[in-house]
């Protein structure tokens, strides 16, 4: 009888053996992942869908005519790497269609905003370059780092100009060749911060570089992540770095599809000389297949909606909405930070509600229907934990009400469990 053990050298049982303990490590910590799945009737106080594309009527109109309008027996799959059979006219139009949009000189589009982080990130840098980055910028930043060929990968406190200015000057002190020129250091940053839904202060960091570093020698770039603010801020949804005016600052900039623009994958804008030394180099573009016509078509859906102001609606009614959960909030008044704290950055659609048990008030909402999420350490630091309420345009004045009742009687519950435990 043949052995059901494919390879009698290895013994599986070892390596289950491992991956049983890894994961009774998470249990114990409490910190297991699992998928969940989203109850159909839930309100979506979760997703990063800010300006609820995904469920529009005009945008599944005008998606279902960009598929239509296909000619029999055009390809729906694109069947390769972009580099083989995965290219065409529409994704190279696209792409001029999205550089011109967020007023940069090209673009390069990417199968998601990781691939994308780790495409640039990964192969731009030089052997040697310093990459100095945010504290807090996302896993697939980290990803690409941990790749790239830097000699260097310098973290600075979140979003502090001065801390950045420290760890620059540090840097350019200690290395001549940054000095001189012949080495590039690289300013890793996101516009809008996931977790905290806070806005970088770009120009403050473009100072700073100024000053420090790019004084005629013009090896100081920056790399800026705009996943959270695409669609959601700046002219027509064009971003942070647009509402600014900054464009001509920054060297790279990622744009991602799959939040507020209801569809999926990204753009790397840059010059036409780093598209095409990411097309040469950059891995997680040459060895995957490229996105087929229906993830273009609904990309260019929602790319011909922000141009044509047609999102515009959705973007004021996203404000109008953010303006009132936060009125909503601050009304509840201040309690015992051991119990509950409110963080919010103006204009941002997502909240933090912080908590030492945010599982149980997450729970607690999603026993009424609202869909948020406890976030937790490793994925937040210690002690920040939160649930994150994310606001889109498509909820109602009625469901904010509805989940600030929830949030107020879950409130009013630990409190007099705390006062029955003190007696
Ligand atoms: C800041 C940031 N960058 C990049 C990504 C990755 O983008 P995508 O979901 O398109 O892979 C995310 C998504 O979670 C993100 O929050």
């Amino acid at each position: 009888m043949p052995s059901s053990n494919p390879n009698p050298n290895s013994n599986p049982s070892t390596l289950l053996t491992s991956l049983r303990t890894a994961l009774q490590h998470r249990k114990s910590k409490n910190s297991l992942r699992r998928l969940t799945l989203v109850p159909p009737t839930s309100t979506d106080f979760s997703s990063n869908d800010f300006l609820s594309l995904s469920t529009s009527p005009l945008f599944r109109a005008r998606y279902t005519t960009h598929l239509s309008s296909a000619p029999p027996f055009y390809p729906f799959a694109s069947g390769g790497s972009r580099l083989l059979t995965g290219n065409s006219p529409y994704a190279e139009a696209l792409e001029t269609f999205i550089a011109s949009f967020h007023n940069a000189p090209s673009g390069l589009l990417f199968n998601s905003g990781f691939d994308a982080n780790v495409g640039v990130l990964s192969c731009i840098p030089q052997p040697g370059d310093v990459i100095i980055h945010d504290e807090y910028i996302h896993a697939s930043a980290h990803e690409g780092m941990r790749l790239s060929r830097a000699g260097r990968k310098v973290p600075f406190a979140h979003s502090c100009p001065q801390s950045l200015e420290d760890v620059l000057r540090r840097e350019v002190e200690n290395d001549e060749k940054l000095q001189s020129g012949e080495r590039n250091v690289f300013i890793v940053i996101e516009s809008i911060y996931s977790m905290d839904g806070d806005i970088a202060p770009i120009r403050e960091f473009v100072e700073v570089v100024e000053r420090v570093v790019n004084k005629g020698k013009g090896n100081a770039y920056f790399i800026v992540d705009e996943a959270h603010a695409t669609g959601a801020f700046g002219p027509r949804g064009a971003g942070v770095v647009q509402e600014l005016g900054v464009e001509e600052k920054m060297f790279i900039r990622v744009h991602t599809f799959g939040k507020a623009l209801g569809s999926h994958g990204a753009i790397v804008l840059c010059c036409p000389e780093t598209r095409e030394y990411l097309i040469n180099y950059a891995r997680s573009l040459i060895y995957t297949t490229a996105l087929g016509f229906p993830f273009l078509a609904s990309i260019r859906t929602a790319y011909e909606m922000l141009a044509e102001g047609e999102t515009e609606e959705l973007q004021r009614n996203l404000q109008h909405l953010i303006e009132y959960l936060g009125n909503r909030l601050d009304a509840l008044g201040s309690w015992d930070p051991a119990i509950f704290e409110v963080d919010h950055f103006p204009r941002s659609p997502i909240f933090s509600l912080r908590s030492p048990v945010p599982r149980q008030l997450a729970a607690a909402c999603q026993r009424k229907g609202f869909m948020v999420h406890p976030i937790m350490s490793p994925t937040v630091p210690k002690g920040k934990e939160r649930v994150r309420v994310c606001l889109h345009a498509g909820n109602t004045v009625e469901e904010i009400d509805g989940l600030v009742e929830t949030i107020l009687a879950w409130l009013n519950g630990r409190e007099s469990e705390k006062r029955v435990a003190r007696l």
